[in-house]
């Protein structure tokens, strides 16, 4: 698929990008750019922006893997955060709304199965209201098991060991962002001003 911040870049599928502590200002515009209405749905419950602001502060960039999705390198398109819990993860994801339907949901939902597995977890959780349809579909399609609770949806989906194949394919997407990120480099206004 075509960036259209970058004319001619042509990727597999959306580059998913893991973030850094330099990402929080981009990380927090997003969740602020999402209306309320979504918030709720991201996060289970409605929350304020000043909740918000406390979430992205407390990021733990060195425990808890953080990936992102930029079609405008001012800006993230999407933001997923794998938290690390025992021996399993827990994912909560989120798309723009101008960017939705086209499939950043799950280039980084299959990213963020990818960097679990390869590093041993063994189960990966997404907690979902009921009314999330977007969100169900994706987790039926994954293959995810999905327990009803009231209004809420807990999926969890087994997740397979480690094999060359899927470590070679973390490797290969690593090698992706590089490329895309040399790529914007030599296109003016392109590239993002942090990683
Ligand atoms: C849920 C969300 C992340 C999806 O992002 P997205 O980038 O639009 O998702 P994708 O394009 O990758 O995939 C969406 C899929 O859901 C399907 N879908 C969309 N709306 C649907 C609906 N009302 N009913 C059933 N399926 C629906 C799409 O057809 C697509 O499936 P397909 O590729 O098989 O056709 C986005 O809507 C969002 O950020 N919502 C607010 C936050 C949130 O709910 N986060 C999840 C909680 S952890």
């Amino acid at each position: 698929m075509t960036h259209p911040a970058v004319p001619g870049l042509v990727a597999p599928g959306f580059v998913v990008y893991p973030l850094s502590p330099e990402s929080r200002p981009q990380i927090l515009e997003h969740l602020l750019r999402l209306p309320p209405e979504d918030r709720r749905l991201r996060f289970g419950v409605p929350v304020s922006e000043e909740t918000i602001a406390g979430y992205v502060e407390k990021l733990d960039f060195s425990r808890d893997a953080i990936f992102g999705v930029r079609e405008d390198p001012s800006a993230l398109a999407g933001f997923t955060h794998v938290a690390q819990l025992d021996d399993a993860v827990e994912l909560g994801l989120s798309v723009d709304a101008l960017h939705r339907g086209r499939g950043i949901a799950q280039a980084m939902f299959r990213r963020a199965l990818l960097h679990a597995r390869n590093r041993g977890f063994r189960q990966l959780f997404m907690h979902c209201l009921a009314e999330n349809a977007a969100m169900m579909h994706i987790a039926r399609e994954a293959g995810m098991r999905i327990v009803i609770d009231g209004s809420d949806r807990d999926a969890s989906l087994s997740l397979p060991p480690a094999t060359m194949l899927s470590v070679g394919t973390e490797y290969y997407e690593g090698q992706l962002v590089l490329l895309d990120w040399a790529l914007r480099a030599s296109v003016p206004h392109a590239l993002p001003a942090t990683n």
